[in-house]
């Protein structure tokens, strides 16, 4: 799933071709228009100015926001134009950084953002951004501002598991190469990495069938521990297609979340076309809570995209002429954002605080 989705010479998002937006495989908040954008920017520069709801300190300067996996660079842009029209002298203070492997990424990034060249920075890994923080500042060696994501932990790769009921244990698949076509093979023993804790409620396991297949993402829940660990002060959020770790064994996921998506079409089998098709599996916001918490953030909030949306949109209409005119094309990219049969549902939100 790693090499299908970021081998720098064949993986899927390095590709040039569009892959988001109306033409491309699939939708995602930030191609639906800039409001997803104006609306993060919005809620943002609130929690800049004052960073817990009960602090009287706000945020010294520099402040940090970090986005990771900014793809086209597209939601950093549409953040960074609202924040300079709207907050000006908060948009001078800010350094905004995008966390992004992949050097051709990159460079995409930097054409798209050329405008704000001066704010931005690279960074390639956590660690590579704590070292060129502490060198900016040498007092300082973490973020403080906010952590984000969009749909960056839902394309991370997963073990696929099996739950052998009459051995009462999971096994994991693995992928072979057989007869000139990729295939599924159990594998003999579970290989240690791949995490199993967040479905052991023993009540569960209990009353599971034979063969009931899931998913587990350790990396996504390592990378969440890191960019807690990373934060000083601020937020970390994340926006993904996504469950609690109980609703991944619900009936009706008996075959799990892992999918592969075309030209906005399901695509029935996820080892086809290596690379052609956009792969992505439901991230377990249990396990990714359970992580934050334990390096001392505090939750704020765990919902839908839609309520958490709406809940923005609120403070923006009562903030008047501070949001900007709201206009029947805000209006029309607010309904896809947050209606329940488009993006609403299926996308949660995890905001975590320090
Ligand atoms: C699934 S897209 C993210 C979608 C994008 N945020 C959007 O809203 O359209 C994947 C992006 O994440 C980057 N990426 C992959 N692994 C990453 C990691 N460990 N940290 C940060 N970015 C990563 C990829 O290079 C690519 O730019």
């Amino acid at each position: 799933m790693e090499l299908a989705l970021y081998c720098p010479d064949c993986g899927y998002y390095e590709k040039e071709n569009d892959t988001i937006g109306r033409r491309g495989d699939f939708y995602t908040s930030v191609s639906v228009g800039r409001l997803f954008g104006e609306l993060l920017a919005f809620q943002f520069a609130a929690w800049l100015d004052a960073p817990r709801a009960h602090s009287i300190e706000p945020l010294g300067s520099p402040r940090q926001l970090v986005e990771a996996g900014a793809h086209h660079g597209h939601l950093a842009r549409d953040i960074l134009t609202w924040l300079r029209n709207q907050r000006p002298t908060l948009c001078e203070q800010l350094e905004y950084w995008i966390l992004e492997p992949s050097a051709g990424r990159r460079a995409k990034q930097a054409e798209t953002l050329w405008e704000f060249a001066g704010t931005i920075c690279w960074a390639g890994s956590f660690s590579e951004l704590a070292a060129r923080l502490h060198q900016a500042a040498p007092s300082a060696t973490s973020v403080r501002g906010i952590i984000f994501a969009n749909e960056l932990l839902d394309a991370f790769p997963v073990h696929r598991l099996g739950w052998d009921a009459k051995r009462f244990e999971w096994f994991e698949w693995g992928v072979a190469w057989r007869a000139g076509r990729f295939v599924w093979v159990r594998l003999s023993a579970l290989l240690p990495a791949s995490g199993l804790s967040p479905f052991a409620a023993p009540e569960l396991l209990t009353v599971l069938p034979d063969g009931f297949t899931t998913e587990s993402c350790p990396a996504a829940t390592t990378w969440w521990r890191e960019a807690a660990n990373l934060l000083q002060q601020g937020r970390l959020l994340t926006f993904d297609y996504g469950l609690n770790a109980e609703e991944f064994l619900a009936p009706h996921r008996a075959n799990g979340t892992l999918r592969a998506y075309h030209h906005h079409r399901y695509a029935d089998d996820v080892l086809a076309q290596p690379g052609e098709q956009d792969l992505t599996a439901h991230v377990n916001f249990t396990a990714l809570q359970a992580a934050g918490e334990t390096a001392g953030l505090l939750t704020e909030a765990a919902q839908t995209q839609s309520q958490f949306l709406t809940g923005i949109t609120q403070r923006a209409w009562a903030a008047g002429s501070g949001f900007g005119a709201w206009s029947s094309d805000r209006t029309r990219q607010f309904q896809t954002l947050t209606h329940p049969e488009h993006l609403g549902r299926a996308f949660r939100v995890l905001v975590q605080a320090r």
